[in-house]
C-alpha cells in the first residue's frame, strides 16, 4: 500500500459513508442529528481538497426525496463530483431519481487519473444484508476485463470479508467467495471499499487492500457479538491513488461526537 516517498497521489478521494440522513432535517439516529454530523464531517474532509468523493451507501435513513435533497446540500459543500452508491437503509431508484443533477452522480464505473473506479450495487430490496447480483458479478469483470491497463479501486457498500462482529457479519455479502473469483482474476484491482459497518477496517488480501471506514454519524464497536456503540466521534476514509498503481489510506475522524448519544440506544 505505501507509495514512494518522492511520489505525488494522481487522485485524491474522500469516502463518505453511512450519512443515514432524515426527510426532517432534525431528524436523529440513535440521538445524534445526523444532518450535523455530515455537515462536520464534510468540513473536515473539504480541508484534504480531495478531487472526488465516493459515498457508499446508508446515504438517507428513510429512503425520502427530502432526505435526498438534504444530502445534495451538504454534498455540495465539497465543491467536488460525489459518486454515490446505495445501500439497505435506501431504495436505489429513488436515490437515483432523488440525486439526478447537483453534485452527485450514480455510474457504474469512472476513468479518471489513469485509474478506474467500479461501483457494485450490493444491495437487495427489503433486506438489510448484501448480494451481488450475477449481472453485477459479469459487468464487474468486464469493466476491469477492459481496463487491464488500469489500476482499480472496487466500491460497493455491505463488507464482503466476515470483519468479525457475528451480529454485523450476519448482514454480509452473502457470495463474497463469487465476488472474490472475479477479483481475483484481475491483478490491478489495488483496494476493495466499503461502507455499512461503521467502523475502521483493514487487511490485505493478496494485492488487494480491504477497507472499511468510519460512519459520518454513529459508529459500532468492533469485534461485538452484538448490537454496540463504539462511543468515538465520526469521520471518514481518504484514499490517495498514485500514478504507479499503490494506494495510501487512513482515516480521520472529528475531535468530538457532534451531539449526545441516547444511552437507552439497544438497537439500529
Ligand atoms: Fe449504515
Amino acid at each position: 500500500m505505501a507509495a514512494g516517498s518522492n511520489d505525488i497521489p494522481v487522485l485524491r478521494i474522500a469516502q463518505i459513508t453511512d450519512t443515514h440522513l432524515y426527510a426532517d432535517p432534525d431528524g436523529r439516529l440513535l440521538g445524534l442529528n445526523t444532518r450535523v454530523c455530515l455537515q462536520q464531517v464534510v468540513q473536515l474532509a473539504a480541508r484534504r481538497h480531495p478531487g472526488i468523493a465516493v459515498a457508499t451507501g446508508d446515504l438517507s435513513h428513510d429512503a425520502s426525496p427530502q432526505a435526498y435533497r438534504l444530502l445534495q446540500g451538504c454534498f455540495s459543500e465539497l465543491q467536488v463530483p460525489v459518486y454515490c452508491l446505495p445501500g439497505n437503509h435506501d431504495e436505489g431508484a429513488a436515490l437515483r431519481a432523488a440525486l439526478a443533477g447537483g453534485p452527485c452522480h450514480s455510474t457504474g464505473f469512472l476513468h479518471t487519473a489513469g485509474w478506474q473506479l467500479v461501483f457494485v450495487d450490493s444491495t437487495v430490496s427489503g433486506s438489510d444484508g448484501g448480494h451481488i447480483a450475477d449481472s453485477e458479478l459479469q459487468q464487474l469483470d468486464s469493466l476491469l476485463a477492459q481496463a487491464a491497463e488500469r489500476p482499480a479501486v472496487v466500491w460497493l457498500h455491505h463488507q464482503p470479508v466476515a470483519i468479525g462482529s457475528r451480529w454485523l457479519d450476519t448482514m454480509a455479502v452473502d457470495n463474497g467467495a463469487a465476488f472474490f473469483q472475479v477479483i481475483d482474476r484481475h491483478p490491478q484491482v489495488r483496494a476493495v471499499v466499503w461502507g455499512h459497518v461503521h467502523q475502521q477496517f483493514e487487511q490485505q488480501r493478496k494485492q488487494v487492500a480491504l477497507l472499511a471506514s468510519p460512519s459520518t454519524c454513529i459508529q459500532f464497536l468492533p469485534g461485538s457479538e452484538a448490537f454496540a456503540i463504539d462511543p468515538v466521534p465520526p469521520g471518514y476514509r481518504w484514499l490517495d491513488l498514485y500514478s504507479d498503481g499503490s494506494v495510501t489510506t487512513g482515516v480521520e475522524r472529528l475531535n468530538t461526537i457532534p451531539g449526545r448519544i441516547d444511552p437507552a440506544a439497544r438497537g439500529y
